[in-house]
């Protein structure tokens, strides 16, 4: 049905307002947070989605079976709400789960499958993130996600489908084939540096199970929100991290070709938040367009490094290298990338020119290795030109 072939080609980019706002959302704080996109420069970014998460609707259908809007929250409805979304060239998320609840207690789409794609198609929703809350213990979530897949490629409208069944179920052998594009690996992510970490350890093997159209969602960013959430769960009491754990965090997913899903709140952003979720390097290679999943190295010597110390290496469309040297350790240390491992011989007569990303500087020409010492939770990103 769809006319749109590339939906899903690259990680989706956007907001979600699960993270920081929970239960408490309305549609003044989604139209503002799509004004921001315009005016603080997310959007030419390429930040396109905005994703309202659970707790939108009533607690029950109407007596045709539909979904409604609470009428508090949403007053203008979400047609209304789409189109403003729509003038300003951005796209419009929402949320349902396959189980008979939302996570939230709200109805979930378990039944109810086409009649809710074709309801979201005419409310001009873009996007669609599908929970895993409340699914009848007999019926497997594959069959579910497969349902969904369906009904939403034949609503009539293009909606990219956003699954979010926590890794559970071995997700990832599975997914790809139920029509998903992006699927959330883990579970829910904390505003801690310890949850940001784990997560990432976790998928650190998986990277040939992420690529175009189906991509491993890591779950949303915390970047920026400094332990500001209304649910204590996601906020961390000890006030979330500090500016180098989020630079490492946004890092970490660009690097892992996650779906960037901006978690905080996007009207308060500080000048530091701004640089990280706006850094265009990184954006860029995230977004390459051949979506390979990155390798990972171990740095010399190889006995002194625990796992925690590790380089990412992405392969990008024009011959360039995206390498990450991540320190996630608590003290410093030397990460000694030779050259060998990741396919540039000494005999080649290559050397390899790198930039920073993050300083956004040329660093020099290097020959055979590179040996940056990285501070404590931090990293290096850098594009590697190969040249003579
Ligand atoms: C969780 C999900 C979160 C959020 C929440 C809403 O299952 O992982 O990202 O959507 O439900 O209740």
């Amino acid at each position: 049905m769809t006319d749109n072939q590339l939906l899903g080609l690259k990680p989706a980019l956007g907001w979600n307002s699960w993270n920081t706002f929970t239960w408490d959302i309305n549609e003044q704080l989604i139209r503002d947070v799509a004004d921001r996109f315009v005016s603080e420069g997310y959007k030419d970014a390429g930040y396109e989605y905005i994703v309202i998460d659970d707790c939108w609707s009533l607690k029950e259908r109407d007596e045709d079976g539909n979904l409604v809007p609470d009428p508090e929250k949403f007053p203008g409805g979400m047609r209304a709400l789409a189109d403003y979304i729509h003038d300003k060239g951005l796209k419009f998320g929402m949320y349902s789960c396959v189980g008979t609840h939302t996570c939230a207690g709200f109805p979930g789409s378990f039944e109810h499958e086409f009649q809710d794609a074709k309801l979201l198609a005419e409310w001009g929703v873009d996007f669609l993130k599908y929970d895993y809350c409340f699914k009848p213990r007999q019926v497997s979530g594959e069959l579910l996600y497969k349902r969904m897949s369906l009904a939403l490629k034949n609503c009539g409208r293009d909606i990219l489908f956003s699954a979010c069944n926590w890794g559970e179920d071995n997700v990832y052998q599975w997914i790809r084939e139920s029509g998903a594009h992006m699927y959330r690996s883990t579970g829910d992510i904390q505003d801690s540096w310890e949850s940001i970490k784990n997560l990432a350890l976790s998928q650190l093997d998986k990277a040939c199970y992420t690529g175009s159209f189906c991509h491993n969602d890591m779950d949303m960013l915390v970047v920026g929100m400094y332990g500001d959430s209304n649910d204590g769960f996601i906020g961390s009491t000890i006030g979330g991290c500090s500016d180098n754990e989020y630079k490492t965090h946004f890092s970490l997913w660009a690097m892992m070709g996650s779906p960037l899903m901006i978690g905080c709140d996007i009207r308060n952003a500080n000048q530091v938040t701004k640089d990280i979720l706006l850094n265009k390097e990184l954006l860029n290679i995230n977004q390459d367009v051949e979506g390979r999943g990155a390798f990972r190295i171990k740095p010399e010597p190889q006995w002194f490094h625990s796992d925690d110390v590790f380089m990412l290496v992405k392969v990008l469309a024009d011959g360039d290298l995206a390498i990450g040297f991540f320190n996630l350790s608590d003290s410093q240390r030397e990460l000694s990338l030779q050259f060998w491992d990741l396919g540039l011989s000494y005999a080649s007569g290559h050397s390899l020119e790198l930039y920073d990303c993050w300083a956004h500087e040329h660093i020099g020409q290097f020959k055979e290795r590179y040996n940056p010492v990285v501070p404590a939770r931090d990293c290096l990103v850098v594009r590697a030109k190969v040249v003579q």
